[in-house]
This record gives C-alpha cells, structure tokens and sequence, in this order.
C-alpha cells in the first residue's frame, strides 16, 4: 500500500512536471507572436505602382518576403480586348457599320482611370487593333488607323477618349460615362459607328444616355452579370472576362498558403496551379511572374457565341471546403461603388473565403480620399494577414508603414 501511494505521488508529480513544461512552452508561444509586419500582405485588382509611368512600386512588393499581388494578365487583356473589336469589325456589313457612309469607322473611347495601369493597358490594346495607338495611352493621343471591315480595309477614327471622373472625383465612373455618351451622341451624330469601354461599369453607362444611337456595337470588360445578360439580350456587343473567380481564390488561397507556413514555389503554385491537401485547384489557369511577385489570372473574350458559359453563378467547381486552421483577415476594397468590386470581386470573395477558412473583415472607401480605407485599416495585431485593394496605385507604403510596428 505504501508502495502504491509512493508510486502515485512520483506519478502525479511526474504529471505536474509534465504539465508545467507545457503550459511554460504554450506561454514561450504566445511570447513569439507574429509581428504584423512579418504578416502576408497581398495586394489584389490595384498594383502598386506609378499612377504616370505605371512602373511597378518594387519597394512596397518587397515589404516583406510575404507580400504578393494577384491580378490578371492586363497587357494581354488589352490585346484579346482588341481582338474581339477588331473580329467583329471583320465579319460585320460595311453598309451597316459606317452609319454616315463616309468610309471612316468613327469610335469613342471610355478609359476609367489614366493612373491605373489595367485601364491603360486596355486603351493600348483597343489602340493598336485598330492602329489609332500614337505611342500613349493619354487621352486625345491618338493617329489615323485602318481596320477590315466585312473584307473592306476603312480608316479608323478615335473621335474622342475620356478618362471618366465622376463629380466627385472618383475614376471609372459610369455616371461620367452617360455624360459623356449624351454629350457624343449630341455633338458627333452619325459619325459614331462604335462605342469601346474599359470596363462593362462605364460601357452599361454610356447605354443609360436616352439619345444612344440604337444599335451601335459597344464593346466593355470585366464581363459582369448585367454585362453578361445584356450580351445575352443584344444590347452589348461584347466583354472580357479577366476571371474574377480566379482571381478572388488566388488571392485568399495565397493568404492560405503563407498562413499555413508554406515558402517559395508552393506559395504561388498549391491550391492554384496543384492541388492542395485538401484536393483544392483553381481550374483555370494561372501565371506567376518573379520579378513583379504577381500571380495572374488569363482573360477570355465574351460575345454572342459564348456569353451563357459566363453566366452568374458560375464557381470554380474545383475549390471545395477546406478543414484548414480558421484565419482572420482584414481587406480592403478602394470604392464602395465600383461596379466590378462589388457586384463581381467581393461575391467571389464572400463565396470562396469561407470555403478556405479565412474570415474576412472588410473595408470600403469612396475611391478618392485614401483615408477612408486608411483610417480604418486598424487594429492590425488582430488579424493574421491582409487583402489591400488601394485607392491611389503608389499608396502602397502608406499601408505597409502601419504594419511596421
Ligand atoms: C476593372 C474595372 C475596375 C477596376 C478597379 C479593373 O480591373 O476592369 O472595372 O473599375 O479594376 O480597380
Ligand atoms: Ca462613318
């Protein structure tokens, strides 16, 4: 019996020292908390970068060995933007296209924001399909092109390209863009045979203005679901798809990756390009570019011949739920009212972020003053990582710089 009870004292002491060394260790954990300025940053839809020389800000994308952007490919965007312009013009009627019969195809160009660089990469595209590209995306910078038309070879004229601000100051602004339409469809007439939009936002404007010219082809992008259904109904002639599913999965599964500790390759390519543990791969593809730490989703054009395959609704079937550790993340989207964020980029983030196990809070700005979303970007130590969208494309260290301490 003495025996037995010594035995239990050695054992419980035994237990005590065991559960010490353990809640010493735990405690050791909680001392070695990860500094937010050690946290994953991902910047996603804005790129840091000059709002002029569209330079990519390497400063703000080196802030950490855990900081990404996750975009699309926008040059390439801009060249299947063009293509589908210049497909249309092809198999189109001569006698149709030229409404005023003067040889010349007369277009109008809704750019979004001269800073940003998707915008401009578009107005490059659209530029150099139809040969007005006079080496700038500047509005007004422009040269005399050509295009085939139905067979025919006719000139192509640029009447006008605008940036597209609203009252307030906001860009891609798709109040401006009814303005402006009214305002074209007014002073120019019969001359407009086409109306080109950098995004479906300002392209669905321009069909608001009551005196548009009926059955003028109008080309957008983003491919959102009102662009889709008005494809579908023949008001708009054709989209891109930059692939907002894509997009929204890279962007959380990337957080995903570096909170699950992965490094290097695995960070850009598990969950994206291979399946993750959990059986988890975004279909389409996706490239990686090193040198700018980008990941990018590929665009797809959109017209009558394939508009119902981009109907809302349609998810990524390979991205399932996750029994990954819950994460907290705190995103930032720069305008409340952008047509693409909110009614394509933030129902994807909503859909697929608890798919992953992240919890997302998220901000919205009024796509001028910085401070908005700034101001809220907040209570840092609370998150395990960050989604930045950015108002102005070089605000990228004033970000990070919260994340310092
Ligand atoms: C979209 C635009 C949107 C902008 C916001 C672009 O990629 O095409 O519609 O306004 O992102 O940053
Ligand atoms: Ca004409």
């Amino acid at each position: 019996m003495k025996k037995f009870l010594v035995a239990m004292i050695v054992m419980v002491m035994i237990g005590s020292f065991a559960f010490a060394g353990g809640s010493q260790e735990s405690s050791g954990a909680a001392a070695t908390v990860v500094r937010n300025a050690d946290k994953p940053v991902v910047f996603y839809n804005r790129q840091p970068s000059d709002p002029v020389s569209g330079e990519i800000d390497m400063d703000t994308m080196n802030w950490n060995d855990s900081t990404f952007y996750v975009g699309f490919d926008a040059a390439g965007g801009g060249a299947v933007q063009g293509q589908l312009i210049v497909d249309y013009l092809a198999s189109a009627d001569p006698a149709v296209v030229d409404r005023n019969g003067d040889g010349i195809i007369g277009y109008v160009l809704c750019i979004g924001d001269v800073g940003h660089n998707d915008s401009r990469a578009r107005t490059e595209g659209i530029r150099k399909a139809l040969g007005t590209w006079a080496g700038s995306t500047d509005p007004g910078v422009v040269q005399e092109g050509s295009a085939n038309v139905g067979g025919t070879q006719m000139k192509v004229v640029e009447l006008e390209g605008r940036a597209m601000t609203g009252t307030d100051g906001s860009t891609w602004n798709a109040n401006a863009a009814t303005d402006a339409m009214s305002g074209w469809a007014t002073r120019f007439g019969d001359q407009i045979d086409m109306v080109v939009s950098n995004n479906d936002g300002m392209a669905m404007g321009c069909l608001q203005a009551s005196n548009y010219p009926a059955g003028v082809p109008i080309f957008g992008y983003d491919a959102n679901a009102d662009a889709i259904e008005a494809i579908g109904q023949g008001r708009l002639t054709g989209t891109v798809s930059q692939n907002v599913d894509a997009q929204a999965t890279a962007t959380l599964q990337v957080l995903r990756n570096l909170l699950d500790g992965l490094t290097g390759e695995d960070v850009w390519t598990v969950g994206i390009t291979e399946a993750d543990q959990y059986g988890n791969k975004i279909s389409a593809a996706m490239e990686y570019l090193p040198e700018t730490k980008a990941l990018l989703a590929q665009n797809t054009g959109v017209n009558s011949s394939n508009w119902q395959s981009y109907t809302e609704g349609t998810r990524d079937p390979g991205i399932k739920q996750t029994s990954a550790e819950a994460k907290k993340v705190l995103l930032t989207v720069y305008n409340s009212a952008d047509n693409f964020l909110s009614s394509s980029y933030l129902p994807a983030l909503r859909y697929y972020a608890p798919l992953l196990n992240i919890e997302l809070t998220i901000v919205q700005g009024d796509g001028q003053n910085e401070s908005v979303c700034l101001d809220r970007f907040t209570n840092l130590n609370n998150y395990d990582g960050y989604a930045i969208n950015m108002v102005r494309t070089n605000s990228g260290p004033d970000y990070v710089e919260k994340l310092r301490y």
